[in-house]
């Protein structure tokens, strides 16, 4: 796509290989999610517990579309890997403000690879015994069905490559774009 194509491109069009996912597509997902979302949680009061910084966006995003009483938490954990790869080995960066016991907790991520961050996430959250514990994630690369964790709600199911945008980055990059997208090979190497 060329730069002129991309809208809003906040400067970084030179960069983009393609959109994978517009701002249109990820805001009527969001929609869908929320509504699906509000009918399984009822009456019940939310705590949307955000994973900084990729979720920022769509966490922000969620709870506006989320027609329930919400409460919002973050946290912070980094697993030790490449940059564009993790290797399970997880430290909490920056923990909850608060207990979440008895609290019906939904992590909100931005996107599951492996699984592995997720899954110690949610070993880690749910021996703070929260009413119930559930997973709300943008995107789901192919390699997370090798990894066994409970994902409730998912909205797309992305191909395996490196995608930024949207709240995702590369060396700290392009979470501001509105929709989500590759970047070209000459980025990575330079
Ligand atoms: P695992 O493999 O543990 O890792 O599920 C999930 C975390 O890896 C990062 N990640 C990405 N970040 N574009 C990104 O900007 C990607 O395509 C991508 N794939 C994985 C991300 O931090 C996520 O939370
Ligand atoms: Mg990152």
């Amino acid at each position: 796509t060329a730069p002129a194509e991309l809208g809003n491109d906040h400067g970084y069009g030179p960069d983009i290989d393609h959109v994978l996912l517009s701002e249109e597509q990820i805001q009527a997902k969001i929609a869908e999610l929320a509504d699906q979302v509000a009918g399984d949680y009822a009456e019940r009061e939310v705590l949307l517990v955000g994973v900084l910084k990729g979720a920022v966006l769509f966490m922000s995003d969620f709870a506006r579309a989320l027609r329930l009483p919400t409460q919002m938490e973050f946290m912070a954990v980094s697993s030790y890997g490449s940059a564009t790869s993790s290797s399970g080995v997880v430290r909490i960066l920056k923990d909850l403000d608060r207990d979440i016991s008895d609290k019906h907790v939904l992590v909100i991520e931005d996107i599951i690879d492996s699984g592995l961050t997720l899954s110690w996430l949610l070993k880690n959250l749910g021996g703070r015994r929260p009413a119930s514990l559930e997973v709300c994630a943008l995107l789901r690369k192919p390699d997370a069905v090798k990894v066994d964790v409970p994902v409730r709600y998912v909205g797309f199911d992305i191909p395996n490559e490196f995608v930024v945008g949207y709240g995702l980055d590369y060396a700290e990059r392009y979470r501001d774009l509105p929709y989500i997208a590759t970047l070209k090979p000459e980025v990575y190497s330079s």
